[in-house]
């Protein structure tokens, strides 16, 4: 009767989840098991589970509550019946917590006689919470729990996400909706989904969150705003998230009305241990603050000739006996850079700044150090500063929201790219010093280290704009828990979890996510060109010049013979000798680089052959090709997966998918004819420049519209595009084809100050219409706006006229830039 019962509710919970999952549960939806493993688990966790905190905690706490809860709901979602859970001290607390560390956990099966039970015993309250969800994954992927005997420590305690949302509730290089937190310089007045994220974060390991953007507003400092703080520390608290703020290091000057915030004066370092005290008695259990200073148009100690280690003390040492963490971030350069100089080199800052610092810091302050030296580009290695500092903390910051790969509406799974760097060895000591290692503190002996994950998950209801941008967020956690798990155990996990089960939907998500990396790379910037998108604007749509002649030293230096920074130390700007000198050995010069980030580190000519014995230029080109393919073949993989997954979410990530596809293609023409036209070199196999079937808009017959150059020029096939200036323009053409059935693709912008609607028709017959109504990041005819139609199966014969009608809507004017018929 039970497992006819069980069946049943299995039964439903599958049907209703193919209908509609909005992606709100992220990878803790729970999906029930077959009956099979119910009752095999059901008997294999005992007559109970048995939560048993360490000496000094209380069974009241409401972390242990939080945590008995999500193994009752999980329990309950995955096996339909839950066993009795309680919440342990004493005896059982000394036998199994005492010896652990903190954030750690250990599951036990234990056998007395007759009697079995599990236990889940964490080092810290959160280490039980963080054992609750590791059994939860267990039962998810249906492995045996009936002798369960392992315990589990974070690689290291620093596991934090930073988020950059504003006060007024935008955030800075958000994609997913509006700030969780903040709104109208208030905390919301419904934080539940503080508390909601709260979960995520610690399902994953996740120990700390801070809450506003680094580029921070000195009020989040004002008295009113601790009780704001308070509040959104309170929601995360039951899930062992401690709140973390980013203040402005101006703030004695700006909020506490002193004439200096000169870090070394005695008025400036009284202000904030005064202001730290306060914000401890708000908020007791508070992380730690961040301080981005002299970057990037934010004031720092340079302001009094003081260094970067003089800033982070003064706060680090306010912060000192409340037990918290000072983050410092290593990301300074000038953005005022003369790019005459062939000598000046952005990538060289960390290195350059923090270098003579080391050792100078307090034992609490930590520099966060992005991952590669310029800016969460596509590729970079990884940033020479791991290596340097030995006797100052460090963390390493990675990019969860995909600011320049991508923002959420192409799919790029980061953990490949993550890994590379992680396990690279910076070669700091005689024995094997991967990046990992170094950031975690563990090469030197740091009391502090770890990871610092840039999340900016916003109120859209997946979070991240994209279902499958989740997967970041979850690959960041276990990185960060356990770096030396592979990037494809991390994907499966989370495929299954958040799809799954079901082997095709495993296996082919999964596939795309772990090529996603490597197929963005491939149509942006491959090479170490970096992502060649918009530097100075949105960073988002492509712009293969926008890096270069300015003082934001992001430059790739390309010209008619070659391309690249050469950064050696024999003619470059010798940012390869900022490695210890067994990695600066293999960038020092062309022949032992590795190929994907050659024209990082050096100029060659077009005609340089890789070790794969291609030209630079072919590669280029066939890599732009192959990227644009493997993202159309996106769309074809997962179209495979409908009625395996839920309806809702399956057509919103083909949607996306089949946008991603579009915007393959304007980046792989773009970047081609660029280099095309800038080495006037041909492609091999006649691709670059050629397009069968196309027809340029601005040689269509007109009436109404009118020819507009595009900026940049790369942006828009033939760099013309034709824009409306009245209610209604039309632009047609005779097609001159085979007979039969065609795609019909158009090519159109779709900015963000309007809703322009399209027609098409066929001899006079409309054939498709639509409205351009995506809000992507641009007011412009570019490379951002670009986007793709696809009308397919329209039968066409020799002599059929095409003829496309556009209605202007605000600043939007109906841009096309060609129909191209397949
Ligand atoms: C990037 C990003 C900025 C951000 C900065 C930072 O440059 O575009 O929005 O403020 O990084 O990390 O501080």
């Amino acid at each position: 009767m039970r497992g006819w019962r069980l069946r049943l509710l299995f039964a439903c919970t599958t049907a209703f989840s193919l209908h509609a999952e909005s992606g709100y549960d992220a990878w803790l939806r729970y999906q029930a098991l077959p009956a099979r493993v119910n009752e095999a688990d059901i008997q294999a966790l005992g007559d109970s589970v048995r939560l048993v905190s360490g000496p000094k905690m209380s069974g009241s706490s409401e972390v242990l509550l939080a945590a008995r809860d999500e193994l009752s709901r999980g329990i309950r979602g995955m096996l339909g019946r839950v066993p009795r859970l309680e919440v342990a001290e004493g005896a059982l607390s000394a036998r199994f917590a005492a010896d652990l560390p903190a954030d750690s956990f250990r599951i036990k099966t234990v056998q007395q006689g007759s009697i079995r039970y599990t236990v889940i015993a964490g080092g810290t309250e959160r280490g039980v919470v963080y054992g609750v969800f590791a059994l939860l994954r267990k039962i998810a992927f249906e492995q045996p729990i009936d002798s369960l005997d392992e315990t589990e420590v974070p690689y290291a305690p620093i596991r934090w996400v930073n988020h950059w949302d504003n006060l007024d509730g935008s955030i800075e290089r958000g994609y997913g909706g509006r700030s969780i937190f903040w709104e109208n310089r208030h905390a919301r007045s419904d934080l539940s989904r503080v508390s909601d994220y709260g979960r995520l974060l610690s399902s994953i390991g996740i120990n700390a969150c801070s809450i506003n953007n680094v580029n921070a507003d000195p009020g989040i400092l004002a008295a009113e705003m601790l009780p704001e703080i308070a509040r959104i520390a309170a929601a995360f608290r039951p899930w062992g998230v401690r709140a973390a703020i980013s203040v402005d290091f101006a703030s004695p000057k700006i909020l506490g009305g002193l004439d200096t915030f000169d870090p070394l004066d005695p008025r400036v370092a009284a202000w904030w241990s005064a202001k730290v005290d306060e914000l401890y008695r708000a908020i007791p259990d508070l992380a730690g603050i961040i301080i981005k200073a002299d970057s990037e148009g934010r004031v720092g100690p340079s302001a009094y000739g003081r260094t970067h280690a003089d800033a982070a003390n003064v706060v680090a040492r306010a912060l000192q006996p409340h037990g918290g963490l000072l983050f410092y971030r290593g990301f300074v350069y000038d953005h005022h850079m003369d790019w005459r100089n062939p000598k000046n080199d952005r990538a060289r800052a960390a290195d350059d700044n923090f270098r003579p610092l080391d050792g100078n810091f307090e034992p609490n302050a930590v520099v966060q150090i992005k991952n590669g030296p310029i800016d969460f580009q596509v590729r970079e290695p990884a940033s020479p500063l791991f290596g340097t500092l030995e006797k100052t903390n460090q963390a390493i910051e990675l990019q969860i929201t995909q600011e320049y790969l991508g923002q959420a509406r192409h799919t790029v799974f980061l953990a490949p790219m993550w890994k590379e760097v992680l396990d690279f060895d910076m070669h700091a000591a005689p024995r094997a010093t991967p990046v990992k290692a170094l950031a975690s503190g563990k090469v030197f002996g740091r009391p502090v280290g770890g990871f610092v994950g840039v999340s900016n998950a916003g109120l859209s209801e997946n979070w991240f704009g994209n279902h499958l941008s989740q997967a970041n967020l979850y690959a960041f956690g276990r990185l960060a828990w356990n770096p030396d798990l592979s990037a494809r155990e991390i994907s499966e996990e989370w495929t299954r979890l958040t799809f799954g089960p079901g082997r095709e939907v495993d296996s082919t998500i999964s596939e795309i996510q772990l090529s996603s990396w490597r197929t963005y790379e491939s149509y942006t910037g491959p090479l170490g060109l970096q992502t060649l998108t918009d530097i100075t604007g949105n960073h988002y749509g492509v712009n293969v010049e926008a890096s270069e002649r300015n003082g934001w030293g992001q430059w790739h230096n390309a010209d008619a013979q070659g391309v690249g920074m050469d950064r050696s130390v024999k003619s470059g700007t010798g940012f390869v000798g900022q490695y210890r000198a067994e990695v600066a050995k293999v960038y020092e010069s062309p022949a032992s680089t590795p190929d994907e980030l050659l024209v990082f580190f050096h100029h060659v000519r077009y005609t340089y052959r890789l070790h794969s014995g291609k030209t630079v230029i072919q590669y280029l080109y066939d890599l732009h090709y192959e990227g644009a393919e493997a993202a159309a073949n996106y769309v074809r993989q997962w179209r495979k997966l409908q009625g395996l997954i839920d309806e809702r979410r399956y057509q919103e990530v083909l949607a996306q998918l089949e946008y991603q596809a579009g915007q393959a293609e304007v980046w792989r023409d773009a970047v081609v004819n660029w280099f095309l036209k800038t080495s006037g070199i041909a492609d091999e196999k006649g691709r670059a420049g050629n397009h069968p079937g196309r027809t340029e808009a601005e040689s269509m017959q007109l009436e109404g519209y009118t020819p507009v150059p595009v900026t940049p020029w790369e942006a828009a096939s033939g760099g013309m595009a034709v824009s409306c200036g009245i209610s209604r323009c039309a632009a047609r053409f005779v097609f001159e084809g085979s007979p039969g059935l065609h795609e019909v693709r158009i090519r159109y912008f779709d900015q963000n100050n309007g809703l322009a609607r399209f027609r098409l028709f066929v001899n006079g017959e409309v054939r498709e219409q639509w409205v351009a109504s995506d809000r992507l990041p641009t007011e412009k005819i570019d490379g951002t706006s670009s986007s793709l139609k696809i009308v397919a199966g329209v039968a066409l014969k020799s002599g059929d006229e095409i003829r496309i009608e556009g209605s202007p809507d605000g600043g939007e004017s109906a841009a096309l830039d060609y129909i191209e018929i397949q």
